[in-house]
């Protein structure tokens, strides 16, 4: 017995060396930590459990039956973030580069297995150097094993994936199917082709950071979330967005008690809004000003600046933030903020996060840009997604709701459950210059008529009046009560139900 004891320990601290301590060398010497250490920081202390440590591939070609390493490149388990259970694997890099056999595959597929079937998130921490070389297309079918999973776990698990090192080719698809990407800056990458054959192929010269790091995918794919400067700072973010997540989809999100006052008062947010209409404010500032102890969690903030999506608390319970921006674009809607958002909105109608729209919208972005790059399409998205969202829905304008895009933003005819204005607000189909440009074309060489009829039609649309005299508005409020009112409002929504019309999926305009 004795020697089967020293044998287990013998055998788990050499899978723990995964590749040995020259590799292990070389990755902190690249800034990065291995599978374990990045666990260590990911988990609450003690908290992981291993599977599969002793776990070898099968591969008898090209000398690899000499080269067996326990574990086969990915550390998986379970542990605990803040005492919730959650699923992980981390891949080695130490390891064959952290390529992934069938084996690999196999133990990233048992924990996604458990996931699903527990009712538990689960976080990967990519590092790899794709399909592992020596194995073919079993490693292929690997990989796929893992895609299949990554869709059937969708909304029903939050997934999130980290990247910490190199992924290349189709492997970016299994986090591309996840909920939440965080890369890691300077050493960190994802492309579909690598640089050499972009060269080849369009003869664009370009870095592997240039065509996939951090930076190219929080600024303009949209593929990654967030980036950070390093792999701590990374894990320790994924920790604080983990903790506004459900564990699943028949779950609520965790409650966290909070000091700050429920019907706090704030009285600068009553001169918040300039008194020109045609100057910006920053929506940060009253976001920040309404939710819990003025905690944000911004997500996807470099991209798509006109609309600001994330997480925040009212009176201790999560909500989904969605809220044009008019400091960025006037806060237009464009092809890439309803991206942006509807998916946004998804994630949290999958996961029963009640959703705070902020409404100071112009309109569409007009230009050819946007016409030819679908924006009829992906606008729809965004309509599509809170139409059909049947999580609790309040809105609130603070100023501009014009056009199509009053209707788009969680209006009330596409069933926001309770809609709120402030007294700024101005609720129409179009600004008034652009209005009147149109409704008396024939006397614009009159300056003053047409000044006139400016102020007729400010005085008559630019403000809450006639939608809430229609009831399209449920109320109009004071901005220093919004907290109070909002939290109010998401308190009598706790136990909404909807029913929808039976069907087997929706078909939103992909
Ligand atoms: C097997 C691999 C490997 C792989 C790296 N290694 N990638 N082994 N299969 N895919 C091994 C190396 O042989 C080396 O072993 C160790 O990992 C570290 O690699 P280095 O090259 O020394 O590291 P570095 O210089 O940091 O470069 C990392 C890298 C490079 C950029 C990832 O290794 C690389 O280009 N690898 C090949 C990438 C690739 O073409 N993968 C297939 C892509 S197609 P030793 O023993 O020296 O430590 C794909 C399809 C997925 O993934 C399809 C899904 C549908």
């Amino acid at each position: 017995m004795k020697k089967i004891i020293n044998e287990l320990e013998k055998r788990r601290q050499q899978a723990r060396l995964g590749g040995g301590q020259a590799r292990i060398k070389r990755q902190h010497e690249k800034g990065k930590l291995t599978a374990r250490e990045r666990l260590d920081i990911l988990l609450d202390e003690d908290s992981f459990e291993e599977y599969d440590m002793f776990v070898t591939h099968r591969c008898n070609d090209f000398g690899m039956e000499k080269q067996q390493v326990a574990g086969d490149g990915v550390v998986t388990g379970w542990g605990t973030i803040n005492g919730r259970m959650v699923y992980v694997f981390s891949q080695d890099f130490t390891v064959f580069g952290g390529s992934l056999s069938e084996t690999h595959a196999q133990k990233i597929c048992k924990i996604m297995d458990l996931a699903v079937q527990n009712g538990a998130p689960i976080i990967g921490l990519n590092d790899s150097g794709g399909a592992r070389i020596q194995e073919g297309v079993a490693s292929l079918g690997g990989y796929a094993e893992v895609f299949w999973r990554n869709a059937q776990a969708s909304g029903s698990i939050p997934q999130i994936s980290a990247i910490m090192g190199p992924c290349a080719g189709g492997a970016v698809y299994s986090p591309a199917m996840t909920d939440f990407i965080y890369m890691v800056k300077d050493s960190s990458y994802m492309f579909v082709t690598g640089p050499d054959v972009v060269k080849t192929v369009t003869n664009e010269i370009v870095t592997a950071e240039e065509l996939g790091g951090a930076n190219t995918h929080i600024k303009k794919s949209s593929v990654a979330d967030a980036a950070f400067e390093n792999d701590i700072e990374t894990l320790i973010a994924i920790r604080r967005l983990f903790s506004f997540l459900p564990m699943n989809s028949r779950e609520k999100a965790p409650f966290l008690k909070t000091e700050d006052d429920k019907n706090r008062i704030d009285y600068s947010l009553d001169s918040i809004i300039p008194k020109n209409a045609n100057q910006p404010y920053d929506m940060h500032e009253i976001v920040e000003k309404i939710a819990d102890e003025g905690d944000f969690l911004e997500l996807q903030a470099e991209h798509a600046k006109n609309i600001i999506i994330g997480f925040l608390r009212l009176d201790g319970e999560v909500v989904g933030l969605i809220a044009n921006q008019p400091m960025v674009l006037a806060g237009c809607l464009d092809i890439n903020a309803s991206k942006k958002a509807a998916r946004f909105i998804r994630f949290c109608d999958c996961f029963n996060i009640p959703i705070l729209t902020l409404v100071d919208v112009p309109g569409f972005l007009p230009g050819t840009d946007q016409e030819y790059g679908g924006i009829i399409k992906h606008g729809a998205k965004l309509l599509f997604a809170y139409a059909q969202a049947s999580v609790p829905k309040v809105t609130l304008i603070t100023r501009k709701a014009y056009g199509g895009a009053y209707d788009v933003m969680a209006s009330k005819h596409i069933r926001a459950d309770v809609n709120y204005a402030w007294p700024s607000a101005e609720i129409a189909v179009m600004g008034a210059k652009g209005a009147v440009e149109i409704l008396y074309r024939n006397e614009l060489g009159d300056a003053e008529k047409i000044a006139q009829r400016t102020e007729q039609y400010e005085k008559r649309f630019a403000n809450p009046f006639i939608a809430a005299e229609r009831g399209f508005i449920d109320d109009v409020i004071m901005p220093h009560n919004s907290r109070k009112r909002l939290i109010r409002a998401f308190s009598t929504l706790k136990n909404k139900q909807m029913q929808m019309p039976p069907k087997k999926h929706d078909n939103i305009p992909l």
